[in-house]
């Protein structure tokens, strides 16, 4: 087939746009071999787009794909690639099953092939055909925001979990429904070394001795492969300062010759730009040092002639292009996307079953899961609760199925702000714990803030905390900072109520303040749609067999912790139900709760722990959503979703309030001059800025520093109000104490 398509068809195939950047006129044209949706992305623009839409796209692409072409060049039907990473979560009423970090909780390899099935079915329900899972990261710097996407700090483990899930997904080597009705293809990512980057940065640099490195980050894949795994993503990380990408000795030389992998190396999202002397668009080097199909989400048109033109010119030599095709087209094949049989996306298996999303026997495997994953870290003999109590739930997590899902959930970055009502057949965790009180002959009560009228006989507290994904996540420290919980927690202790903790998190946290504060503590990590696996376990329904499967620190700093010097509770450590033994007083010291808050309210697309964003009197999680008539959403500045964009309506205000000293100092930028009259308050002052943002407006990216010269005494915080329509983003906001006298400037 390669030998009968022209040089253009061929390099389409090595092309990977996203949905929302091209269209089936351009399908048509180009014949891209395969697209994704971003973990932003939904079809027709619309990520919350009903199920029928997805499959609907996968028609229309694969039928602009399928048109015939002249001169009896072989049709090559397109595919589809998406982030089921913990479910086909990119879609609503998917089951969301636990993120990576509580599957290697479960130390249940079956499970996890079960729940690889499960996906495959479901993301089959959409008309998609391949899944950019499982991440087979050994995270080892649990700073690193990805940490709950790897199984564990333990390369072995995280081997074992990887390939369950590649079997899962695809089917056993050999079977007879390998790759067939129920499968999808797999890809083991990211190759290699993203676990074990420097300070746990994302897509930072990993260094040291090559063998060293590959024996713990590489160690998943040839055990991946041994389990089939078609395809492998590269990875954004540099080793020794060389980015993955265009790392021929490690992406050519071990990953095919020593490993011998023969399936497909797919990029990263832009990852080929990364490489010294590349940029998205023009990079031969990648495709060069081994890569076979660029992920380029936005450019992808500029990337095909570049490549095309270096072909033709001979920088890269057609053989090797006609190598990554070959590589295309056998997946393809073994995925009974090509030949006679070849089926429209909404005639094959599964394809246009709405209500396998979230059927009841997936929702039934997440929730084992979710038990499963469950490691209690103390109990001083409250748990499990007793028959016939009554149970006040506190904590605004409790009901929250977003939170307990984490990213990856709807939206890249999941949230807060995404309500139940996003999630149609899902259970919250409060929503599992008032079933399992009420069977019991007990009774539960749901109180975010633990107020309440009759007094409980126990409180549990959920906390946690709020979603992130990829960079966002890293953090400078381990130190779980936001205090709503540990005040809950020390309210009914002085209150002599006994407490249970359920601690939501994507890795290990110090949270010593909150152990010592509890009567009993559980990392349930990041459960999922599923939380009545939760209930399971704290009524103990099931027992607790769920074990540490990294390491958890005995204090704040976050320095790398792998083994059992340092930590609290090794790895491998959980409690049975019935050990009690007590756990005694931990140290709360953490040098990082000394010093001055944060200085930074607002950074990398991350709102400080203790601060708080809201608009007319509506609280805006991460600066995030709808209120008092301003719309906040996240933009993208340097980085992806790193900033914010805030449209305001007629009279309508803006807030960001927390602690902290000295001048406000704001990046900002405002496309036009405001309509109306602009008001900053802080403090008694409200000041006219009207003026001064007319001045600035037009002029990109500013920094707008608002010193007590303009704003009087500092308030605990800033309110922007305006009159009239009004569209402001902001990419930073942070506190820092100026020289007196200093003036305002914007
Ligand atoms: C992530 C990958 C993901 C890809 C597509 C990247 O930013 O690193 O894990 O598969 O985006 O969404
Ligand atoms: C996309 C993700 C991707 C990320 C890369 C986001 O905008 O939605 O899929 O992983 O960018 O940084």
């Amino acid at each position: 087939m390669v030998s009968r398509m022209s040089l253009e068809r061929k390099v389409a195939q090595l092309i990977q746009p996203q949905i929302n950047s091209f269209d089936a006129e351009e399908m048509r044209e180009y014949r891209w071999g395969s697209y994704l949706n971003g973990g932003n992305g939904g079809p027709y623009g619309d990520e919350f787009a009903p199920a029928s839409e997805w499959l609907r796209l996968a028609d229309e692409m694969w039928d602009a794909s399928t048109q015939p072409l002249p001169d009896g060049e072989p049709i090559i039907p397109t595919m589809w690639g998406t982030d089921a990473v913990h479910g086909h979560t990119n879609v609503v009423q998917a089951t969301i099953f636990p993120h990576n970090i509580a599957l290697g909780a479960t130390g249940d390899p079956d499970l996890v092939r079960l729940i690889g099935a499960a996906t495959a079915t479901e993301i089959e329900v959409t008309g998609i055909d391949w899944n950019f899972s499982p991440t087979v990261a050994v995270a080892r710097d649990d700073r690193w925001g990805r940490t709950y996407e790897s199984y564990s700090e333990d390369p072995e483990l995280v081997a074992q979990m990887g390939a369950a899930l590649v079997e899962g997904l695809q089917g056993k080597k050999g079977a007879e429904d390998y790759l067939g009705r129920g499968r999808v293809i797999a890809t083991a990512k990211h190759f290699f070394g993203d676990g074990g980057t420097d300070q746990g940065v994302d897509q930072g640099d990993v260094n040291g001795d090559i063998d060293a490195l590959k024996s713990i980050h590489a160690v998943p894949y040839p055990v991946a492969i041994e389990a089939g795994v078609e395809t492998i993503m590269a990875s954004f990380n540099s080793i020794n300062g060389t980015k993955m990408h265009g790392n021929e000795a490690l992406l050519t030389g071990v990953l095919r010759g020593e490993m011998g992998f023969e399936g497909l190396v797919v990029g990263d999202w832009n990852g080929h730009g990364q490489i010294a002397g590349c940029t998205v668009s023009d990079c031969p080097q990648a495709l060069m040092a081994g890569l076979d199909i660029y992920m380029v989400p936005d450019d992808a048109v500029a990337l095909h002639s570049s490549l095309v033109a270096q072909v033709r010119d001979g920088t890269i030599p057609e053989a090797r292009v006609d190598e990554a095709v070959a590589r295309v087209l056998r997946i393809k094949q073994r995925a009974g996307l090509l030949g006679p049989d070849a089926q429209r996306p909404s005639a094959r298996p599964n394809a246009g079953e709405y209500d396998k999303l979230g059927m009841a026997p997936h929702r039934a495997v997440a929730r084992e899961a979710v038990a499963k994953s469950q490691v209690i870290l103390k109990n001083d003999g409250v748990l499990p609760l007793k028959p016939g109590a009554d149970i006040l739930v506190a904590g605004v997590a409790a009901d929250s199925i977003a939170q307990a899902a984490g990213g990856w959930t709807l939206t890249w970055q999941g949230g807060r702000e995404l309500t139940n009502d996003y999630f149609p057949g899902a259970t919250s965790i409060w929503a599992g714990i008032e079933e399992a009180a009420q069977e019991s002959g007990g009774s539960a009560t749901l109180s975010a803030d633990g107020t309440f009228e009759e007094r409980p006989d126990i409180a549990i507290v959920v906390f946690g905390e709020e979603p992130y994904a990829e960079f966002a996540g890293d953090r400078k420290n381990l130190i779980f900072a936001d205090t709503e919980g540990l005040e809950l927690l020390r309210k009914f202790e002085e209150q002599g109520i006994p407490t249970v903790s359920v601690f939501l998190s994507g890795r290990p946290m110090w949270v010593n303040r909150e152990l010592n504060a509890s009567d009993a503590f559980v990392a349930s990590w990041l459960p999922g749609s599923e939380g009545a696996g939760v209930a399971d376990i704290l009524f103990g329904a099931k027992a607790a067999t769920g074990k540490l499967s990294f390491s958890w620190p005995a204090n704040c700093e976050g320095n790398p912790l792998n083994g059992p010097d340092g930590a609290l509770f090794a790895l491998g450590y959980g409690r049975s139900l019935d050990d009690t033994a007590p756990l005694g007083d931990l140290d709360e010291g953490c040098g990082f709760l000394d010093g001055a808050p944060a200085a930074d309210w607002f950074v990398n697309g991350r709102l400080s722990a203790g601060i708080s964003a809201s608009a007319g009197g509506m609280d805006l999680p991460n600066l995030r959503g709808e209120g008092g008539g301003v719309v906040a959403r996240g933009i993208d500045r340097n980085r992806q979703e790193d900033a914010r964009e805030l449209t305001f309506g007629p009279d309508s205000s803006f807030t960001v309030s927390g602690e902290g000293e000295g001048a406000y100092i704001i990046t900002y930028n405002l496309p036009a001059a405001p309509a109306g009259t602009v008001t900053i308050a802080s403090g008694e002052r409200t000041e006219d800025v009207t003026r001064r943002m007319t001045v600035a407006a037009g002029k990109g990216w500013r920094e707008m520093v608002l010193t007590e010269a303009c704003l009087g005494e500092f308030g605990d915080g800033l309110t922007i109000a305006t009159n009239a329509p009004l569209q402001f983003s902001i990419a930073q906001i942070s506190r820092s104490t100026l020289p007196e006298g200093t003036e305002c400037s914007f």
